[in-house]
């Protein structure tokens, strides 16, 4: 029996608009093959919707995200905007958007497809067998700690942003982290800063309490710095990464070269199931990068981190399992068949458009 769901499209700028319909010949197939019935609404976030409306998401665009089962976002942001003097920023329409539904939690997992061990920078014996799902908290720390202003004083300017942690927003993190351990290879490298900052101190000591609970879970903590290069030099060996909001950021970048190009990932932003008999997680799904300005109307960009955040939005937010498989099947076989778009175009093949890699997808969904 088909289900009925109703799905937001954020777009959003840059190459995000392309990744987004080159996505949707892919929604549409899920559909028709397994008989669910999508509706689909499409709103504006970041400079998009500041070029609309003057702010970079109205809240009563928040309140259809919150009331849809699931959001899809491409990328916001772009150089029209950039300027340090303006007004408002794109990506507080993202920040605005994740602090309103509430997701904390941004699951990020890298693997890396045996089709693509040659396309990565990184030698393919090391990037061999990498499978990692890198937990990031995204509502907290520096992202969002007040106070944060910019002042002039006699010696010049200065700028502030606080980094702060409560207990509940690392317990919930770490939790999750440990939860998803269970159901992969039962391991946790919880990244932090002890050495030096109170934040990671507590992070620690959070981490090593619920560690306690989870005998059977093999937990490591790794310094920050540290963590740059292992991400380089023996990436296979990592499972479950958790850490907080800023180091997860940096980390998932660096990370998603391993994969071959950042264009691949996905990533999902969840937060508190949909209720006590329900188990499936509100969320918003987006692909890691970010709006490639320079690519932007190329129809270079590649779509496969949208596509596949759609297949996580179905297993997690619609608990639609099979046919996030099957999404990832297509994309796989598409990888494999040589249809690739620039980004991770090996010799003697010819790369197709962002387009024609969605429509290539689609065409591979079947039951
Ligand atoms: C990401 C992006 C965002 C972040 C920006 C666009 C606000 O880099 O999703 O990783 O820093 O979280
Ligand atoms: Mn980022």
């Amino acid at each position: 029996m088909g289900i009925s769901a109703s799905l937001v499209l954020l777009p959003g700028d840059g190459v995000g608009p392309e990744i987004v319909d080159a996505t949707k010949p892919v929604i549409s197939a899920i559909q028709s093959a397994f008989g669910h019935a999508f509706a689909t609404q499409e709103l504006l976030i970041g400079g998009a919707a500041i070029d609309a409306y003057g702010i970079p998401f109205r809240a009563e665009d928040l309140e259809a995200c919150k009331a849809s089962d699931a959001v899809l976002l491409g990328a916001i942001g772009g150089p029209k905007w950039d300027d340090p003097n303006a007004k408002t920023r794109p990506e507080l329409g993202l920040l605005a958007l994740r602090k309103g539904m509430e997701l904390f939690a941004n699951l990020r997992p890298v693997s890396v497809m045996p089709a693509l061990v040659n396309t990565s920078p990184v030698k393919a014996e090391i990037v061999t067998g990498v499978d990692m799902m890198i937990v990031r908290e995204l509502t907290g720390g520096l992202y969002f700690g007040r106070p944060r202003r910019k002042w002039l004083e006699r010696r010049g300017r200065a700028a502030l942003d606080t980094l702060i942690y409560r207990e509940y927003e690392v317990d919930r993190i770490v939790r999750l982290a440990f939860d998803l351990a269970r159901g992969r290879r039962s391991k946790v490298a919880s990244v932090d800063k002890a050495n030096v900052i109170e934040t990671s101190r507590l992070w620690r000591t959070i981490v090593n309490e619920i560690a306690a609970g989870y005998p059977d879970v093999e937990v490591e903590h790794v310094l920050v710095d540290a963590m740059t290069m292992r991400l380089i030099k023996g990436p296979a060996k990592f499972d479950v990464i958790v850490t907080e909001n800023m180091f997860g950021d940096i980390l998932t970048d660096e990370a998603s070269v391993l994969a071959g190009s950042i264009g691949l990932l996905p990533s999902a932003s969840i937060g508190k199931a949909r209720g006590k008999d329900d188990l499936r997680w509100r969320g918003m799904f987006e692909p890691i990068h970010g709006s490639a300005p320079h690519m932007t109307g190329t129809g270079r960009a590649n779509p496969t981190g949208t596509i596949l955040s759609f297949a996580l939005l179905l297993r997690l937010s619609l608990g639609l399992e099979a046919e996030a498989v099957a999404v990832e099947r297509a994309v796989q076989e598409t990888i494999e068949a040589g249809i690739r778009t620039p980004d991770i175009v090996e010799a003697g093949m010819t790369a197709v458009t962002t387009a024609a890699f969605g429509d290539e997808v689609a065409s591979r969904i079947r039951l």
